[in-house]
């Protein structure tokens, strides 16, 4: 699989759009929120920064939703009111959205005139924002040298540039049969060929990332994590889990190939925070500031009910499925077919779900969010 080409999240603002099923991305860019705002004031507040006129600021992975402007949005009223707070000059803003040249920018950009008109009604006085966007990967250089003070990107970093080296053995057998991604059964070399692949990535984009950005410039990450040390024990592989499983149930009816199972892989890799820990500290360029993790739910905005009827669980695991058919579509029709075959996927993986929560499972996401300060 051609990583770059495939990985997008499902376009538009359709029914099956990212744009109308991103609400748990929205919640985790809640959750983080009060981070946010204190590195922003952290970095308003800092010396080197009390003459700046132009802050530069990009969203790393934004999508086609509206979470990445609502962030930025947030990021000028904090920037604001902090500097008319401390009687500072009012910086003009440069906002740069990046994302890989598959995604839909167009419908992000048609947001733009009402995502201006919002800025004025929250604060008139505001500094002049202007919006671009930037394709290409964040696995390598996007900006000019010392250009960017501050680095935003949240559910983006686990993705990997390539599917990892090594899951398949020298006599061209896969070794993760069955399976998308790492799972209980998974060979101890296949999940080290995940890290590697995720290590060298995140490597690249901290270099990157550090010769864009300014001395003493900040940034917020937000991904996918893991709790447990060993990869192929944690919560966040279910996810992938079930879908191999609903991989399997459709090609026990003959829509697809078993064969065509073991050779998919997803690119994305859900790191621990030792790991992410080592690789910052190897590379060296940022002072790690923050480092932690937090639970979220699989439906962050359901209310906790204990006597679910399966008729909830239906509606609870097609919201689930929605989510992630938003942002696996792609990568997944890519090499089984197209929306037929997506169709049958998806409605297997909303049973699988629903089965799951009557025996009242409630798998958790453990995203890690870091801060940052260029050296
Ligand atoms: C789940 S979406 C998150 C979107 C948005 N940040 C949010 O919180 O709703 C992940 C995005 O990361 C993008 N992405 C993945 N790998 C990338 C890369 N190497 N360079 C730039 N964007 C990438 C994907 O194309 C996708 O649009």
């Amino acid at each position: 699989m051609e990583v770059q080409r495939v990985l997008h999240m499902n376009k538009g603002e359709g029914e099956a759009s990212y744009a109308s099923n991103s609400s748990l991305q929205r919640a985790v860019l809640t959750k983080v929120k009060p981070i946010l705002e204190e590195t922003i004031l952290d970095l308003v507040g800092d010396e080197a920064y009390s003459e700046t006129e132009v802050l530069c600021i990009v969203d790393l992975g934004c999508s086609s939703s509206p979470n990445s402007l609502s962030v930025i949005s947030h990021i000028v009223d904090t920037v604001t009111a902090a500097c008319q707070r401390w009687h500072r000059q009012l910086p003009e803003f440069q906002v740069v959205l990046n994302d890989l040249p598959g995604n839909d920018f167009n419908t992000i950009f048609k947001s733009l005139p009402s995502f201006y008109d919002k800025l004025k009604r929250v604060n008139i006085n505001h500094g002049p924002c202007f919006v671009a966007g930037v394709p290409g990967s964040f696995h390598g250089r996007l900006f000019p040298r010392k250009s960017m003070h501050f680095i935003h990107s949240s559910y983006s970093l686990h993705y990997l540039s390539q599917i990892p080296k090594g899951l398949v053995s020298e006599e061209g057998t896969p070794l993760n049969k069955g399976n998308t991604y790492i799972a209980s059964r998974t060979p101890p070399a296949v999940s080290r060929a995940y890290y590697e692949q995720f290590k060298q990535d995140f490597y690249s984009f901290l270099s990157s990332c550090s010769a864009e950005v300014i001395a003493r410039g900040r940034a917020v990450l937000t991904f996918m994590g893991r709790r447990t040390d060993d990869p192929s024990r944690d919560e966040n592989c279910v996810t992938w889990k079930i879908m191999s499983l609903a991989l399997n149930d459709i090609a026990r009816e003959g829509l697809i190939e078993e064969a065509q199972i073991d050779s998919f892989n997803f690119p994305y890799y859900a790191p621990s925070a030792a790991e992410v820990r080592h690789i910052i500290l190897q590379e060296g360029s940022f002072s790690l500031t923050r480092l932690e993790g937090f639970e979220i739910g699989w439906e962050p905005n359901a209310a906790s009910d204990t006597n679910r009827t399966s008729s909830d669980n239906l509606k609870r695991a097609t919201y689930v499925s929605k989510s992630v058919r938003a942002v696996a579509e792609p990568m997944l029709s890519s090499h089984f077919g197209g929306s037929q075959i997506m169709d049958a996927l998806f409605q297997k993986y909303t049973e699988r779900i629903a089965e799951l929560y009557s025996k009242e499972v409630e798998p958790k996401y453990y995203p890690l969010v870091i801060t940052l300060i260029k050296k």
